[in-house]
């Protein structure tokens, strides 16, 4: 039986009916499905990212090319897909989910995926990354759908640049996203800002000065090395998150917390403000040894890790065992086997993996 058709209450029912027939059957099937999702070097995965479309209305200079193909629409994962392995990660102990692209807000009919997600017993957080360009139509239904966070991507607060950047991106429109998302009343609102050298890298105060003026978070990011980009040259665009606290020093007293939102950010806040800055910084503080998550490709590759290739192909098993729910998971409890130790980023290599940020949404 394959979901096709539009996201119903009948096809909700449908999937609901399925299940208990998938129930029935587990006498057989559920020996060696697993409860909780561990690896070999001990980390629990509690975090699913799902990058449910590789399309993005932007081409940011660090994530694409200029003239980039996208998938072909059969071999992305249907909605109705997407929602079976959430169901199965939550089922496994999974309790944080977020959905990113390309640009997650294109993807047709994706309040209804939300909706369905965000129900899911056991699931803690639903949460999305977005380029903000859809927001200002979008946020209150994405509050509504259960959506409790939102990151928003902004590179740069001048409207030329900001351009440049993204190389398709309307500045003013991100930033109305960015006030609909405040008015829809999100418990969080986070920028995340990628710096390259000599790109923008002099707006760093500029942009914790806007967060801590709109009262949300910031996180500052180091480029990472996926999919060839053509504009420039990783290695010397390159600013640490050090660079980066040196600068900031000049305007704001950073003080170290233990805070985390359950990703890889290490989070300072300012004294008085509410304003929680990060840094995301896979080069210079590797977070890989407390790694809790898991990405699923926008056409259902199961990637372990961001900065590998080890990967099991779960749209196949989807597609060859329909509503199989307990072959499902226990492809996800076999997959924990080959998560890898950790990234193995090189910025003065030519050789980069393949695959671009779209892919997988970060
Ligand atoms: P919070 O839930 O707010 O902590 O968000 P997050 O940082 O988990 O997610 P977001 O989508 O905002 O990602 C911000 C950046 O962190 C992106 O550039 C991701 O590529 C990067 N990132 C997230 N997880 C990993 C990881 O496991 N490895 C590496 N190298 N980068 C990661
Ligand atoms: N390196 C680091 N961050 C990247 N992003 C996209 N491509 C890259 C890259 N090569 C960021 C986006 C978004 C987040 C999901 O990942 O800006 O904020
Ligand atoms: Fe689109 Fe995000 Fe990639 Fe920019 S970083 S091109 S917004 S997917």
């Amino acid at each position: 039986m394959v979901f096709a058709g539009p996201p119903t209450g009948a096809l909700t029912r449908m999937l609901a009916e399925f299940e208990s027939l998938a129930m029935d059957n587990r006498e057989t099937t559920t020996a060696s499905v697993p409860q909780i999702l561990q690896d070999r070097f001990g980390r629990h995965v509690t975090y699913l990212r799902m990058s449910v479309t590789d399309r993005c209305d932007f081409r940011c200079v660090y994530c694409m090319t200029e003239s980039m193909r996208f998938l072909p629409r059969a071999q992305v994962l249907t909605l109705e897909e997407l929602w079976q392995v959430a169901k199965a990660f939550t089922e496994l102990g999974v309790t944080k989910i977020r959905l990113t692209g390309g640009e997650p807000l294109v993807r047709r009919n994706i309040l209804w995926l939300l909706r369905e997600i965000a129900v899911l017993p056991g699931l803690g957080e639903l949460v999305i990354t977005t380029n903000g360009s859809q927001l200002e139509s979008m946020a209150q239904d994405l509050r509504t759908a259960g959506v409790k966070r939102v990151n928003i991507s902004l590179d740069s607060l001048r409207r030329d640049r900001f351009r440049r950047l993204t190389r398709k991106g309307d500045l003013a429109q991100v930033l109305r996203g960015i006030e609909a998302a405040l008015v829809a009343g999100f418990e969080r609102v986070k920028l995340n800002s990628v710096i390259l050298k000599d790109r923008n890298h002099d707006e760093v105060l500029d942009l914790v000065q806007f967060a801590v003026e709109s009262g949300v978070d910031i996180s500052f990011i180091e480029e990472m090395p996926l999919g060839l980009v053509d504009e420039h040259d990783r290695l010397v665009t390159y600013y640490s998150s050090d660079q980066i606290r040196q600068d900031l020093a000049q305007r704001f007293d950073l003080l170290p917390t233990t805070e985390s939102t359950g990703g890889p950010a290490r989070y300072y806040r300012i004294p008085g403000i509410t304003t929680r800055v990060g840094f995301i910084s896979p080069h210079s503080h590797n977070f890989c040894s407390s790694c809790n998550r898991v990405r699923l490709t926008a056409e259902g590759r199961l990637l372990l890790c961001l900065g590998q290739e080890h990967s099991r192909d779960l749209r196949r098993e989807l597609r060859a065992y329909p509503g199989d729910e307990a072959h499902l998971k226990q492809c996800i409890g076999e997959a924990m086997a080959i998560k890898p130790q950790g990234h193995e980023f090189d910025l003065s290599e030519q050789s980069v993996l393949f695959r671009h940020m779209n892919m997988t949404g970060g």
